[in-house]
């Protein structure tokens, strides 16, 4: 019987799906140290980890026998990808599992704004009745300016649309504009027509302070600004002095240049002092949906691989999307991405004289992936001239 560890309170789906896969699930609230990771994996084949396990080398060549790990979570910094492959393990994650509940977040922070809900609050709050509908507005009609066109942004766009806003949004790549949403040619297009610019972009380096002093001084007087992205994008400083001069009407922010490392932990910006922002502690994309979804789509992947060699949505093989295998059996062979390991691999099974049904190959970078199908089982013979191929990672039957 295969055997999984879940750490971190992983969503109970998992050990329940796993289990229903005829794994045995062991399953731990926190997460481990290196040496307690190292010990607890013994005759481990899968393990779950959320963001705060690191595996490392170290651990990753303590426990050769591992064969995935899932990260139920969207990052997969806690993980040496790198090494994983090299070594043949293969790892997920759960990519798109909270988008929608970032969605969600960034329309009720849109009406809010637009209705300076956070400003009513805080009057309220200090015993002061001041109904008035200056500074309000609807939100249908209005502009939103999309920054990042990917799974979040283009989600963003079509609930906006449902809403009556009218949807611009930049990208750096060509993408497909959904609905009646336009691209716009440049950054500052967009920030001139937006009565409300939210962003999107992903975490790559170079968007380290992307949107700063000159990008908040192009948007639309009176406009209202979202982050909901990564902290190191946006200049919050910047954003305050916005605020102050009342330029920017309104702001909410998700995510922080440096944010603390675990619930409970003391935090303070000084955009706390301002009258009509909405701050969240990195929850854009926290919901026990999302938690859910999570622990279904990283879960499902995990089986898929175990039990049909479908590296579909790895993050560190080259990636093959299988059903169920053809013949007898599948044999999943990882290797170097070297010339003729695919002619060496048929050779080895026409010695045999085993008929193929069914192959594919995927490369990428160092790897190469070959999985075949065989309409008669191999000997041992055949499947240990298989395993020891130059160039071989690791190879599985998949019966
Ligand atoms: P994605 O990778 O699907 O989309 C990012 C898009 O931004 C891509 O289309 C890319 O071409 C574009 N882009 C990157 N740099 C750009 C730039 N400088 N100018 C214009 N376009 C640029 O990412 P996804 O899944 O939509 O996530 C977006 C962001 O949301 C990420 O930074 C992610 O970390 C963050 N996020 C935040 C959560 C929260 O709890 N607040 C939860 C989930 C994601």
């Amino acid at each position: 019987m295969p055997k999984a560890l879940l750490l971190e309170n992983i969503h109970p789906f998992a050990a329940e799906s796993l289990r229903n896969h005829g794994f045995e699930v062991e399953t731990m609230k926190g997460a481990l140290g290196e040496d307690e990771l190292i010990e607890a994996l013994d005759g481990v084949d899968v393990l779950g980890v959320r963001s705060k396990t690191n595996v490392t080398s170290k651990v990753l060549a303590a426990r050769p026998g591992l064969t995935a790990v899932g990260c139920f979570c969207i990052g997969t910094n806690q993980v040496d990808l790198a090494d994983a492959g090299r070594r043949g393990i293969a790892v997920f994650n759960a990519p798109y599992s909270n988008t929608r509940s970032v969605v969600e977040l960034v329309i009720c922070d849109i009406i809010c704004l637009m209705r300076r809900i956070p400003a009513h609050t805080h009057h309220i709050k200090h015993g002061v009745w001041d109904k008035s509908a200056s500074g309000s507005h609807e939100v249908r009609g209005k502009t939103l300016g999309i920054i990042g066109y990917g799974n979040i942004g283009s989600q963003l766009s079509v609930l906006a649309e449902a809403l009556g806003m009218r949807v611009v949004f930049y990208d750096l790549e060509e993408k497909l504009a959904l609905g009646n949403a336009h691209r716009c040619a440049t950054l500052n297009e967009l920030l001139e027509q937006s009565d409300a610019v939210t962003l999107h972009v992903d975490g790559r380096k170079s968007n380290t302070g992307f949107f700063g002093e000159d990008q908040f001084a192009h948007m639309k007087p009176g406009a209202i600004f979202i982050n909901l992205s990564r902290g190191f994008v946006a200049d919050l400083d910047a954003l305050k002095r916005h605020l102050d001069d009342g330029s920017v009407a309104g702001a909410a922010v998700d995510v922080f240049p440096v944010e603390p490392k675990k619930a409970g932990d003391p935090f303070a910006t000084p955009l706390a002092e301002e009258d009509n922002m909405i701050l969240t502690p990195h929850i854009g994309g926290s919901t026990l949906e999302a938690q859910e979804a999570i622990g279904h789509f990283v879960s499902q992947r995990l089986e898929d691989y175990f039990e049909k060699g479908s590296t579909s949505l790895s993050v560190n093989l080259p990636q093959i999307n299988l059903g169920p295998h053809t013949g007898v059996a599948r044999i999943a062979h990882l290797h170097e991405n070297l010339p003729g390991v695919l002619a060496r691999v048929n050779h080895v099974l026409g010695d045999e004289n085993i008929n193929i049904s069914a192959q594919s190959l995927a490369t990428e970078g160092e790897l190469g992936y070959v999985v075949t199908d065989v309409a008669t089982m191999p000997s041992q013979e055949t499947l240990d001239k298989l395993a020891h191929l130059n160039g071989t990672i690791r190879m599985r039957v998949v019966r």
